[in-house]
């Protein structure tokens, strides 16, 4: 298949375009190195493929339209996953979070119609369920109360991208990722910051009594979900499907924070601070969906997926 990803140089999108292409596929992948982390990190993420003939990569930003609108080539299907990531920025400035992913989203969108591309998988979040209390969360639940503005523009992405699949027939499936982690995962998430600040024997910062609990899913299983996701737009008709890829097995932060330094084996020192605005009690993904559409089934616990982490962040010496 010809395959376009938009975000390919970020944490997800780079796993992603990495198994695309040991499947055969053409990918064209598009990514602007959004500064939120360094460039380096990014050009690294995909420094291998830029010499596979099958991979061609074009520097850009999603919010020029003009720059969306000039794409050549013929696509079979688009993987959108470039956004502004991260709950706690957004609050702080929060245009730049609603320009990338909601603007850039519909032209992404318009871009779609114009060129006949009728398929899309769509990277969406496990935040727009914000504080709902019934758990597991099901994609049937209601989630019309999402507490940051990165949340809320997820949430908006879901309906702008109904709105396309009703008027211009696009198959659209919708993946709302549980806080993925895994080998260039993104430095501001909580597993990469614990890590990095154990190495250097500085303590971890914990937010909240440590009650919190995040659904966290190993990359390799969240690229194995976004395969199922990829088939399944592919072979079905009047697709329009919001689909959880979380792990369904909730860790509390005081656990993850030990586990951390189970594997890296050094005593705790914990720095506690209050809970930050935006931050949710809890995720929890119930599954059964995925399951059922296209087998997804993720299998990796939390101790391996650590050591793979620690392994990687010790290879690349940040
Ligand atoms: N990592 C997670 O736990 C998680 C959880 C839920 C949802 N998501 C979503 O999954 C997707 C990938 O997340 P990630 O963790 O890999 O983040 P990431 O920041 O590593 O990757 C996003 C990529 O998009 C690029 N990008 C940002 N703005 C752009 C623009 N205007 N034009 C072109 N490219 C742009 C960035 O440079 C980056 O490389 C995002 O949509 C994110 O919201 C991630």
């Amino acid at each position: 298949m010809k395959i376009l990803i938009t975000g390919c140089a970020g944490f997800i999108g780079s796993h992603v375009t990495e198994h695309l292409l040991e499947e055969g596929h053409y990918v064209t992948g598009i990514d602007n190195f959004d500064p939120f982390y360094p460039r380096s990190t990014k050009e690294n993420n995909i420094r291998e493929f830029l010499t596979n003939q099958d991979f061609c990569f074009i520097e850009g930003d999603i919010t020029d339209y003009a720059f969306v609108n000039d794409l050549g080539g013929c696509f079979d299907v688009v993987i959108h996953l470039a956004a502004k990531a991260g709950v706690r920025p957004s609050i702080e400035n929060p245009l730049p979070y609603l320009l990338t992913n909601i603007n850039g989203t519909h032209h992404i969108l318009e871009w779609m119609v114009r060129k006949k591309i009728s398929k899309l998988v769509f990277a969406s979040s496990s935040s727009v369920y914000g504080n709902n209390q019934k758990t597991p969360f099901s994609e049937s639940d209601l989630v019309d109360h999402p507490i940051s503005p990165y949340a809320a523009t997820k949430k908006s992405c879901e309906l702008i991208n109904y709105t396309y699949h009703h008027l211009y027939n696009i198959d659209i499936l919708n993946l709302r990722f549980f806080t993925v982690y895994g080998p260039r995962q993104r430095p501001d998430l909580a597993i990469h910051k614990f890590v990095k600040a154990i190495l250097k024997n500085e303590p971890v910062t914990m937010y909240g009594s440590g009650d919190t609990a995040r659904d966290y899913t190993f990359i390799r299983d969240t690229v194995n979900g976004v395969m199922g996701a990829l088939d399944y737009v592919m072979n079905n008709g009047n697709v329009y499907e919001i689909v959880n890829l979380g792990n369904n097995h909730p860790v509390k932060l005081s656990e993850l924070v030990h586990s951390v330094y189970n594997v890296l084996g050094k005593n705790p020192d914990i720095k506690r601070l209050p809970m930050q605005p935006g931050d949710v009690d809890i995720t929890y993904a119930d599954i059964s969906k995925a399951q059922k559409l296209f087998g997804y089934d993720p299998k990796t616990t939390m101790e391996e997926g650590l050591k793979v982490f620690v392994d990687w962040y010790k290879k690349n010496s940040f």
